[in-house]
């Protein structure tokens, strides 16, 4: 049975703390919480005082309006924020007991809708190998207050942990859909909401140390000069550090952003190959916005529709490659829930939040997010920097300065990776052997399928208006477990090596283990419009596609494989 999440008695110097950041104690009132297997809500009565009534149907509240927390949401279909008497606590996945902790958020019932504060200085998120020493120095102050907090203060550095958790292990029904969980990673969600996230960590910090100015470091792993962890988390005894993590990956090794069960160690061979990951991640794999953000998700929708490039790629590379193989899932980096308890993790994502500014500079004239309002109008809550809960949305999302922060500028080294053009490799569909077409196929073992392409020859017009996809779809999964698969196209080799410069590289799929529910069926699309170009196969009216199991084959099923135009 779950334990009680009970208030602690907070010392001396957390209340004096406390009364520094907000002058008196948050409302916050403590509720039973149950085990996943046992689910026994405990709804919480919304207080409809004529007050807020009022205030919400006047609309004259200024930058808040207080809402009933249990409103319905504006629109039938976005994501809307969890209900937070409906959290449960989650399950540990190797022994489906209930979690260690409790990551459900201390209860209120008193949301804020959100609105950007005009934004008097701008936060500079500095990389995190380029800092100062009175830059890390400001950085430990901060994040050693924080741990300090008390365990039932939201900004807490426990608590602003269990957000993770509890938007990530199913934790949450949807809102207006009961059957099915709230999950933001696998899905176009994945980049506004970990921007909100980052968001009220940073101003949670920066209150703590009285800077309006502070600004959390990105790990800038796609740079070879950042590869490696950076030193300030690596510190004995800094709050920056934690015991939890690889300590076959400690630095000075580089990350390795394909990181599968078959690791690599030369930093010759990783370093290359991160760059034409990044590459495709980043330019050769996200003509569409949806390659770049993932698939939609909205009321309704199964959890984990498909992640997008850097979800699926760089990003599940580095948590699983952080995380201790010492630990039972992973931990802290290797498992949802208990990622965000290492301060690298704030890190690691500030770069993939650097990258969504940087991917949307590089777009030039071409559409920078979706224009669908159940996207744009989806919302979340978080605690802010005074304790307030508020209800933020996704259209607030989209420009970092509008938000306050931005990112200082660094070199973007896989920019001109893309693979050098091969010999024509044509015909080589027709002589494949071992060719399967019996779906669904376990990737216990390399998968090889002739796949059949609708169009061919077609014109720079045609190239530039829809892109040629090769879609890997009903991709099943154990959400548990470490999995990863790389796809390539027309690679002559029985079972395709390096990834490095390789055009044949299409790429890639891979997930953070997560909770248990179920069997998730996920897609993925891979672009193919360039790959094709420089294998110079674009007149073949067939391609050989390979699957390549690269971590948990065993537990990989693959439900088809088709080619379409977006
Ligand atoms: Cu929310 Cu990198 O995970």
């Amino acid at each position: 049975m779950a334990s009680l999440p009970l208030p602690t008695v907070p010392s001396h110097s957390q209340l004096s703390l406390r009364r520094k950041l907000i002058g008196k104690p948050p409302h916050i009132s403590y509720r039973v919480t149950c085990n996943a297997d046992n689910v026994e809500k405990t709804p919480q009565q919304p207080k409809l005082d004529r007050r807020n009534l009022l205030l919400n149907i006047s609309g004259l509240y200024g930058a808040a309006n207080l809402i009933p927390p249990h409103a319905p949401p504006a629109s039938a279909t976005p994501i809307s924020s969890p209900d937070l008497s409906t959290c449960a606590q989650g399950t540990n996945l190797n022994t489906q007991q209930p979690l260690d902790v409790n990551c459900c958020p201390p209860f209120s019932d008193k949301i804020i809708d959100y609105k950007l504060p005009h934004a008097a200085h701008l936060r500079l998120r500095p990389a995190a190998h380029l800092a100062t020493e009175e830059y890390i120095a400001k950085y430990e102050k901060a994040t050693e207050l924080m741990k300090a907090l008390p365990d039932d203060d939201p900004r807490s550095f426990m608590q602003q942990a269990n957000v993770h958790c509890a938007y990530c292990n199913l934790t949450y029904d949807q809102t207006g859909d009961p059957s099915e969980k709230l999950q933001i990673h696998n899905c176009w969600h994945f980049y506004p909401w970990h921007r909100w996230y980052l968001y009220f960590y940073e101003r949670i910090l920066g209150k703590l140390i009285d800077d309006p100015t502070f600004a959390i470091p990105f790990w800038n792993w796609d740079n070879p000069d950042g590869m490696a962890i950076p030193a300030m988390f690596v510190k004995e005894n800094s709050p920056l550090n934690d015991e939890r993590r690889s300590q076959t990956h400690l630095p000075p090794s580089p990350a390795d952003l394909l990181y599968s069960s078959t690791a690599k160690t030369d930093p010759n061979i990783i370093i290359p190959t991160n760059l034409t990951e990044m590459y495709g991640e980043m330019v050769r794999n996200v003509s569409n916005v949806e390659d770049f953000y993932g698939a939609k998700y909205v009321v309704g929708t199964a959890p984990d529709p498909g992640p997008g490039t850097v979800e699926r790629g760089s990003h599940t590379a580095l948590h699983v490659w952080v995380g201790d193989p010492r630990s039972p899932a992973g931990e802290d980096m290797g498992n949802f829930y208990s990622t965000a308890r290492d301060p690298i993790f704030y890190s690691l994502h500030a770069n993939v939040d650097r990258l969504w500014s940087v991917w949307r500079g590089l777009r030039g004239s071409k559409p920078k997010e979706f224009k669908e309002a159940d996207w744009l109008n989806a919302s979340f809550v978080f605690y802010d920097e005074n304790a307030q809960l508020v209800r933020v949305r996704v259209k607030d999302t989209l420009e970092d300065v509008k938000m306050g922060f931005s990112y200082q500028k660094v070199e973007l080294p896989w920019l001109d990776k893309r693979p050098k053009a091969r010999v024509r490799r044509s015909k080589i569909a027709s002589k494949a052997s071992g060719v399967s077409n019996v779906f669904p196929v376990k990737l216990d073992k390399v998968v090889r399928v002739l796949v059949e392409r609708p169009k061919t020859k077609r014109s720079g017009k045609e190239k530039e208006e829809e892109e040629e996809l090769l879609v890997i779809e009903g991709i099943e999964v154990d959400t548990a477990k470490f999995v990863r698969f790389e796809v390539f196209v027309n690679d002559e080799d029985d079972e395709p090596g390096e990834v490095k410069d390789r055009a044949e590289y299409a790429g890639g799929y891979s997930q953070v283990p997560h909770k248990n529910s179920s069997k998730v069926k996920s897609k993925i699309r891979l672009g193919l419009t360039e790959l094709l170009e420089d294998l110079d196969v674009e007149d073949d009216d067939k391609i050989l596609v390979s699957l390549v199991p690269r971590a948990g084959g065993e537990d990989i099923t693959i439900g088809g494989v088709k080619i379409i135009y977006v």
